[in-house]
């Protein structure tokens, strides 16, 4: 291969990663193994669903799928190349308690779960919340790193160990004041 097909082949790698950084108003960057541990242990002890809400390259997802065979784990990732290096990771990984689907996350017509965990931006927050109040049944749980969901009340804004980030914990039905 020569020296300019590598070139062409990387410009169109970071122009696909760019474009849906810029179209999703994310970056996908993934948490380090200390924050997906200090996330892991706010799950809930018993058996339940966990979305991860833009999975990225997987890490988070599929250390939760790792840690806990007892949670089924659903990664939803629209941008195409975290996402498809996800599936190779998945598949390396060989984790029957993981499924990771291609999907915008706002637009997919589905239950989120018992659980939804997520590491997004600031601008996207509102419509985290817009859609987890149409969508998620009284009672889930929402771990969110980083950033606060508008408008809702959290029962727990954790200081991480591993970073200078909050943890935000909200539980539906509790989750809007007054
Ligand atoms: C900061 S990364 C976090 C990855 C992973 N959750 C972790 O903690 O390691 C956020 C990801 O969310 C994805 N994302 C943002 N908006 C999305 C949407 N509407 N639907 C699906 N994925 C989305 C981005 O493409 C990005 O890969």
């Amino acid at each position: 291969m020569s020296e300019l097909s590598i070139l062409i082949i990387l410009g169109v790698v970071i122009a696909l990663i760019l474009i849906y950084a810029i179209r999703l108003r994310t970056v996908p960057m993934p948490s380090g193994r200390k924050a997906r541990n200090e996330i892991i242990s706010y799950l809930p002890n018993e058996p339940c669903r966990v979305v991860d809400f833009g999975s990225g390259w997987g890490d988070l997802a599929i250390s939760i799928a790792r840690a806990r065979p007892d949670i089924t784990v659903t990664g939803v990732e629209l941008s195409p190349l975290p996402y498809a290096v996800s599936r190779i990771r998945a598949r390396l990984a060989q984790l029957e308690n993981l499924s990771l689907v291609r999907a915008d996350f706002r637009k997919r017509d589905q239950d989120p779960g018992d659980v939804v965990v997520c590491f997004l931006d600031p601008r996207v927050m509102a419509d985290v919340g817009d859609v987890l109040n149409q969508r998620m049944a009284p009672g889930g749980i929402v771990l969110s790193r980083a950033f606060a969901i508008p408008g809702w009340q959290a029962f727990g804004e954790i200081p991480m160990q591993s970073e200078s980030d909050i943890l935000y914990l909200y539980r539906i039905g509790s989750n809007l004041p007054g």
